[in-house]
């Protein structure tokens, strides 16, 4: 099973000013559907608890420490990240989505193999910050540009990276 996390971030490294995503980008959201459409996903509770309403055709694991949130039914909570990891191995997913926020991109970022990333070309100067993409680790595969338009107030990114293994990893 493979790891990805998927993010919308500035130019400058930033998901969030403090709280929701900072852009209406129609098509953003398009590829996000698209890509994480019937797959296991995992977000922080937080994360969760914004995009509540959304998951209408999946069963996302939800990362918490706390053992009396109570998602909402068919959904799954998790304490740790191995364990997410163990609820997706028993749904044999290929692939387990990971879907923000900030704290579970931090917690998952060591073990992942792919990063699909909108770069969104807007500043926010601060804010919740993506990890670091270290490019000793991380090689780009495929980018697409996507120009602003009378929908997209800001031109975007979609880039996908592969996680290079151990002992091929740039010095
Ligand atoms: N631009 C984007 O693509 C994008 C995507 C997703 C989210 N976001 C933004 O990111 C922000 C939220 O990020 P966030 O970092 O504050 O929150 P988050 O990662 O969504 O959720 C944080 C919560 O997850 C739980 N958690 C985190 N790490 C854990 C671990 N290792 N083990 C067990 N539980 C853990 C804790 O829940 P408990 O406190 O319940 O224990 C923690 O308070 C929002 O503003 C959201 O809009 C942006």
């Amino acid at each position: 099973m493979i790891i990805t996390l998927i993010a919308a971030l500035s130019e400058d490294g930033f998901i969030s000013r403090s709280h929701g995503v900072p852009w209406d980008l129609p098509d953003d959201r398009k590829h996000f559907r698209q890509y994480t459409a019937g797959r296991c996903l995992l977000l922080g509770r937080t994360t969760y608890q914004e995009m509540n309403g959304w998951f209408t055709d999946h069963k996302p694991l939800v990362l918490t420490r706390d053992a009396t949130f109570r998602p909402q039914p068919g959904h799954r909570r998790v304490p740790t990240v191995p364990l997410a990891l163990f609820y997706a191995q028993q749904q044999q997913a290929k692939e387990l989505i990971v879907c923000g926020g900030a704290q579970t991109y931090a917690a998952t970022i060591p073990l992942a193999h792919k990063l699909v990333i909108t770069r969104v070309h807007d500043r926010l100067g601060s804010g919740i910050a993506f990890p670091a993409i270290d490019p000793q680790r991380w090689i780009e595969i495929t980018r697409i540009e996507h120009p602003a338009d009378a929908h997209h107030a800001h031109a975007m990114t979609f880039l996908t990276y592969h996680s290079l293994p151990q002992g091929r990893r740039r010095a």
